[in-house]
């Protein structure tokens, strides 16, 4: 019999995805779907991007590129980590691939043998679990619960570090929108340094978007021991209201961004002319769009976040990041809709879609069955009718 590998029965594919889909039926269907389900940036880059990559379609080689992405991207990316605040990285020490989910799965490729252990915080972004069970690794979770802010705390990364093999963080968090301050990042790094058998992935890509001036801190700033074993994933995605453009970036010891490019060299071979192109652009021009986007999400925060305090038994820490909120919306369960009932979060998110056409992604999917994600990058006149819509049903259970 014609078999798939063993692997294939634990890929699978993203839970965002299958309620955004739905919610994209539903619309087509002519219903009116306000949708607060995928975490995609709602603008587009400045035309300086648009400009650089014309430009280079006019000059396109046809040819292969580097493995490791053309000079000029990576200098750029050196350069735009160093704005960050980010510095003494060359071009050894980086590799390109095809967005930060790329870098992941590859870093999880390089890193993990079938059976090593890779530690994270609950919620996670959904596709950690599943480059974990893809390559055969154990997920470690550690669960941070609405009552510490969705934050992991020193005692809790010290407790399950031993044994582990890596530590995946990311900082501003998808799906909480939390943002650790410097002296959390300062704490934990202290904890990383305990532990010098660990590999540490930093998922980085919202670190443009920080609200509140708390400012994005690196565990190597903190304690610069940390370099060797540290490795930065970043990407043009969100930052730069370039998801569909797929380049992302690792910054970390040359050891692994050899093996990435390593990689490359089997998989990809290089990122197109054109799109290495604009990315350059994107990093090295201007970068007006990219903080006046920054100034629109934390305004919209204020007013999802205002909206969601309103509601009698939501629990929701206050998001300073990245461009979601993530309530502990349990206070619904036990209670019905339009006499549906609701259980978990996969219902409430069902009727709250079938009612109210309103797409939220169960926090489930993120490992948290107590809360929902609401990205909230839709229509800017969406924003308000989409979260009275949320009021009305929670006004409406019974
Ligand atoms: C935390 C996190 N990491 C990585 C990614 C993937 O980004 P990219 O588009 O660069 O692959 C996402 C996308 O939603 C994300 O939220």
């Amino acid at each position: 019999m014609l078999k798939l590998a063993t692997r294939m029965s634990r890929a699978k594919p993203s839970a965002i995805m299958l309620i955004a889909d739905k919610a994209r039926q539903l619309r087509a269907a002519g219903k009116d779907i306000i949708s607060f389900s995928i975490g995609v940036p709602n603008f587009l880059p400045g035309p300086h991007v648009y400009a650089a990559a014309r430009e280079a379609l006019d000059h396109d080689s046809g040819q292969y590129g580097s493995n490791r992405g053309p000079d000029a991207l990576l200098d750029a990316f050196i350069r735009h980590l160093e704005e960050g605040g980010l510095g003494g990285y060359t071009r050894s020490n980086i590799a390109t691939g095809i967005g930060a989910k790329h870098m992941l799965y590859n870093l999880g490729e390089a890193l993990l043998d079938p059976g090593d252990v890779m530690v994270f915080p609950v919620p996670y972004w959904t596709t950690y679990l599943d480059i974990a069970e893809i390559l055969d690794a154990k997920a470690r979770l550690l669960p941070c619960p609405s009552e510490q802010n969705y934050k992991l705390t020193p005692s809790q990364l010290d407790a399950a570090l031993p044994g582990a093999k890596l530590f995946l963080f990311n900082n501003p968090s998808n799906p909480t929108g939390m943002v650790y301050s410097r002296e959390e990042i300062a704490a934990l790094a202290d904890v990383l340094v305990r532990h010098p058998d660990v590999w540490v992935i930093c998922d980085d890509i919202y670190n443009r978007m920080v609200f509140d001036g708390v400012g994005y801190h690196k565990f190597v700033n903190a304690r610069p021991e940390l370099r060797d074993r540290v490795i930065h994933v970043d990407s043009i995605s969100k930052t730069y209201g370039m998801p569909g453009w797929r380049v992302g970036f690792i910054a970390g010891p040359e050891s692994i961004a050899t093996a990435m490019v390593t990689m490359n060299s089997n998989h990809i071979t290089n990122l197109p002319e054109v799109v290495n192109a604009a990315a350059v652009a994107a990093l090295s021009g201007p970068q007006d769009v990219t903080r006046a986007k920054n100034a629109e999400f934390a305004e919209r925060r204020n007013q999802v976040y205002a909206a969601l305090t309103a509601i009698p038994g939501v629990v929701c820490p206050r998001p300073q990041g990245a461009f979601y909120a993530f309530p502990n919306i349990s206070c619904a369960f036990g209670k019905s809709h339009g006499g549906k009932p609701i259980r978990n979060d996969v219902e409430f998110c069902s009727v709250l879609l079938e009612a109210k056409g309103l797409a939220c992604v169960p926090g489930s999917a993120f490992g948290d069955p107590l809360a929902l994600r609401i990205s909230y990058t839709c229509p800017a006149e969406q924003l308000a009718p989409g979260m009275q819509r949320f009021q009305d049903f929670f006004a409406e259970l019974t």
